[in-house]
């Protein structure tokens, strides 16, 4: 099975200072995985084939498939014909067609999410509910005061969703930027309960990034327990979510 026959048709038109976002979760059935390996580069396959674990196998596989039939729609090109290039911090981009177009997955437990820009860099991060990690001390060592003072003013029940907020909101904005991890993640703080455009408060490393750009929280609906937040340069306009059930 390929991810193509999901594929809305017609396909959205993607406007300037417009994100897309693709909502797309792992199918249950996952015995027949052949279609979506093929549509991976001999590179893609190797790597996939490295994975010992099922799931991030099975991400893996299904995400890149899923990037390369979309890219394929926008760029009007076969989904083989798309070239990626890395960038320093290990960024997926397009070298092939050349263009602006901007791109960022992410995957948790049972869902993949993709986001699509015409020419504004983007990052997206989703994270599943249901984990066990100790939140304080991940908080302690990864927000910084402003996050953790936030966080602490919270009524108990409500820390562990806002800790997950607030960590998407984070790694959305490293990964638009394309340092993920690599950038130490104290040193900018984020809100955690403001809405759209006023969820970047401060960047040590760089002040005026609080005007060239946004961090947009995604409201998902279904599947419940997840959460993920979406970063995009400035100016945007609108963010659009779309389902590949
Ligand atoms: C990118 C990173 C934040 C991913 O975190 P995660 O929560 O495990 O994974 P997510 O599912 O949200 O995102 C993974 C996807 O992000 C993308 N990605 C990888 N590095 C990225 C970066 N620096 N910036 C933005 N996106 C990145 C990839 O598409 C990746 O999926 P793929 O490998 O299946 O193509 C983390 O792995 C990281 O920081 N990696 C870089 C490590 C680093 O700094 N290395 C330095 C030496 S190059």
């Amino acid at each position: 099975m390929k991810p193509d026959h999901l594929i809305p048709d017609p396909f959205p038109d993607l406007a300037k200072g417009e994100v897309h976002v693709w909502k797309c979760a792992l199918p249950q059935d996952t015995s027949d995985l052949a279609g979506q390996f093929d549509m991976l580069s001999g590179d893609e396959q190797e790597r996939a084939d490295r994975f010992k674990v099922e799931r991030p196998r099975r991400q893996f596989i299904i995400a890149r498939s899923t990037l390369r039939s979309l890219l394929g729609r926008y760029l009007n090109r076969l989904p083989s014909e798309i070239i990626f290039r890395t960038a320093e911090h290990g960024k997926p981009e397009l070298h092939y067609p050349e263009g602006r177009l901007q791109f960022n997955v992410s995957h948790s437990q049972e869902l993949v999410l993709l986001a699509f820009s015409r020419s504004a860099p983007v990052g997206i991060d989703v994270e599943w509910l249901g984990g066990t990690a100790d939140h304080s001390d991940v908080a302690g060592r990864f927000f910084s005061g402003r996050e953790q003072s936030q966080l602490q003013a919270l009524p108990p029940a409500d820390r562990p969703r806002a800790f997950m907020e607030c960590w998407t909101r984070k790694e959305a904005y490293l990964k638009a930027r394309g340092f993920g991890l690599s950038r130490d993640t104290r040193t900018f703080s984020v809100s955690i309960t403001g809405s759209a455009g006023e969820v970047l408060f401060e960047d040590n490393d760089d002040p005026s990034a609080l005007d060239s750009w946004s961090i947009h929280p995604i409201q998902l609906e279904q599947p419940a327990d997840y959460c993920a937040a979406l970063a995009a340069q400035s100016p945007l306009e609108t963010v659009k979510c779309l389902c590949l059930w």
